[in-house]
């Protein structure tokens, strides 16, 4: 089955942001199986986002994120990655449509709110970085029915 990792970053969590945000994804219907409060460490964030390490961004994305508490997140669902990316919104929260989390709550690319996977295999890659086995959780939803026919 289809999952991805969502993480609300540091400012997301300053501001107060982290209920409005979880509802989000709640609300459309896909199934939440792993949720925690975490302080990154450098070298995870650095293994994180180590695609853009020759990026000039760099070193200021890695102090973003580990500049305080996250929230870690695995969510499950037909097509999650790419729907999840859709209700985040753009990169650069100026150009996110209104609507999506990024483009209702954030003002700048270095400050913007919220994670998601880019693809299916970066899902399940980032869900086995950020959480340990015993932290995931498989349930059935009682509204399941009520989503998928
Ligand atoms: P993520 O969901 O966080 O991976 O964002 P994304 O997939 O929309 O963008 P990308 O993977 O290209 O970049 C990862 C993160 O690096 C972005 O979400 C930003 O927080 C940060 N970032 C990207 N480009 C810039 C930039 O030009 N300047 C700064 N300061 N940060 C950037
Ligand atoms: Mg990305």
């Amino acid at each position: 089955v289809e999952e991805t990792y969502i993480m609300i970053k540091p400012d997301g969590v300053q501001r107060g942001l982290v209920g409005e945000i979880i509802s989000r994804f709640e609300k459309k219907g896909f199934k939440l199986t792993g949720l925690k409060l975490f302080q990154c460490p450098k070298e995870l964030a650095e293994e994180h986002y180590k695609d853009l390490k020759s990026k000039s961004f760099f070193p200021k994305l890695i102090d973003y994120i580990t500049s305080g508490p996250v929230v870690c997140m695995a969510w499950e669902g037909i097509g999650v990655v790419a729907s999840a990316r859709k209700l985040i919104g753009a990169t650069n929260p100026l150009n996110a449509e209104p609507g999506t989390i990024r483009g209702d709550l954030a003002v700048q690319t270095g400050r913007n709110v919220v994670h998601g996977s880019d693809s299916p295999e970066n899902g399940k890659r980032e869900i086995a970085l950020w959480f340990k086995e015993g932290e995931l959780s498989s349930w059935t939803p009682v509204q399941e029915p009520w989503l998928t026919e």
